[in-house]
């Protein structure tokens, strides 16, 4: 189903696959009982306007948002006012805030030494200003994400140059425009024995151990309103091997700070295993910890994967679902988390299923199923979840100037509204019904976005 993911997947072909996928949607009743286990949620749940993961995510003062490719949003069908493919409509009613899952990587943008290619990152930024969304830029800095010529090209005399032009380039381009950077991401790594707890990379190598206050040093002259994020995993757990990570963490934020380095926030990965250990009391610590640093914390790639769990989807579906509703109690009970993203928001589209990736194959071979919307675009039970977590989250001033949440998403159409090619089914134009940020979602008259 998700052959061909190396090559960035297409909207004809996200269409095509979608179309396949609906079609098991008319099959008799009796048929699809004998395939499908006994779902979880009401058949009719209402996910849009009102209902949808960024409007609860409002009316707390929060954030929710998704990971994306900005190949497949149609974003030219959405501004026109036109009736666009249901995984647009989706990402743009359910999400106030989007960031890129790869676009914004240097491979991405710096195809060649020579020259940057904007195309996608700059999709992404068009796509958000007309559904009226913020955007996350990732990353600026990691030891994985660069392009072949890098290991050819970079060298101890240009490393630096390299570093500060990117990121001045890259973070100017977007200036003013990008909620949160993550400037630094994944460079602690315990297990590479130095005491400075810093993952033996080849920004480590080639500039050495200031390159993280180099990177955001530059960071903060490029954009000075962005959020400048140190994003990082493997901190959730109370193992001994992710607590010693945190406490390095811990220290190297502690040891920016001494210096003045402009570092606003952390970001919690967050990809989880639906088994035993739980995150817990150690990241509670980690969290109020962040605080009183004055830093802010965003979970910033949440799923859950099912590797380890050899049971049916029902199972499967309720465990994931467990994860969701425990972390994100534990997460969004502290004040200073205002941000929320899943890595992703369909099943069909997310890293845990991507066949060349063996390492997180199931033992069935079955799919995992960690995002608040499956392979159809239906609601999962993780949605539920995840829409429950957000009600019972503690009610915060929202950190960010309120989103301006549009009246309509999709501007009123000044055409007839024709379904482009490949699109699985008709579905209105959402109507986002207004509200302030801080206080609840009104609802009026007009139909929430039910995906079918
Ligand atoms: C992953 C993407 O999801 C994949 O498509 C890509 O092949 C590799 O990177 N931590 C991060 C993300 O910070 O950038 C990673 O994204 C997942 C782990």
């Amino acid at each position: 189903m998700i052959q061909g993911r190396k090559q960035l997947p297409t909207r004809r072909w996200f269409g095509k696959t979608m179309l396949s996928l609906g079609a098991a949607s008319v099959l008799p009743g009796w048929v699809q009982s004998q395939t499908n286990p006994k779902p979880l949620l009401p058949p009719k749940m209402r996910v849009g306007g009102p209902n949808s993961l960024r409007a609860h995510a409002a009316a707390r003062g929060r954030l929710f948002g998704v990971a994306v490719n900005p190949a497949i949003l149609d974003v030219e069908t959405l501004a026109a006012g036109h009736m666009t493919d249901r995984y647009t409509l989706l990402v743009a009613t359910q999400a106030s805030i989007v960031v890129a899952e790869n676009a914004m990587k240097w491979a991405a943008l710096r195809p060649t030494s020579g020259a940057y290619d904007f195309s996608q990152a700059d999709r992404l930024m068009q796509f958000a200003a007309v559904a009226h969304q913020l955007v996350r830029g990732h990353n600026l800095c990691w030891h994985q994400g660069l392009p072949p010529w890098f290991k050819e090209t970079a060298t101890k005399e240009n490393a630096r140059a390299l570093l500060t032009e990117h990121i001045k380039t890259v973070a100017g381009r977007y200036r003013g425009q990008i909620h949160s950077w993550d400037v630094v991401n994944e460079a602690i790594e315990p297990a590479d024995q130095r005491p400075d707890g810093l993952r033996k990379s080849p920004w480590l190598d080639l500039v050495g151990p200031d390159y993280i206050e180099l990177a955001f040093r530059t960071a903060s002259e490029a954009d000075p309103q962005a959020k400048l994020t140190y994003n990082e995993f493997g901190i959730e757990l109370d193992t001994p091997v992710q607590r010693e990570k945190r406490s390095q963490l811990l220290l190297l934020l502690r040891r920016l700070k001494a210096r003045g380095v402009p570092v606003h926030a952390v970001g919690v990965q967050s990809h989880l295993q639906a088994e035993s250990p739980q995150p817990g009391a150690g990241l509670q610590g980690f969290i109020r910890e962040a605080a009183k640093m004055d830093l802010e914390v965003y979970i910033t790639e949440m799923d859950v994967n099912t590797r380890n769990l050899a049971v049916g989807q029902l199972e499967q579906d309720a465990a994931v679902a467990k994860v969701y509703t425990d972390y994100l109690n534990l997460v969004l009970a502290e004040p200073n988390v205002p941000v929320v993203l899943t890595w992703g928001i369909t099943d069909a589209l997310s890293w845990l299923n991507d066949p060349d990736r063996s390492e997180f194959k199931r033992q069935d071979g079955s799919p995992h199923r960690p995002l608040p919307f499956d392979d159809n675009l239906k609601p999962t039970p993780a949605f539920q979840a995840l829409r429950a977590a957000l009600d019972a989250a503690l009610l915060t001033r929202p950190s960010t100037e309120p989103l301006a949440v549009p009246a309509r998403v999709v501007p009123p159409p000044t055409h007839p509204r024709t379904a482009p090619a490949n699109v699985p089914a008709p579905a209105p134009v959402i109507d986002y019904q207004p509200f302030s940020v801080k206080g609840s979602p009104t609802p009026s008259g007009s139909k929430p976005l039910t995906p079918k």
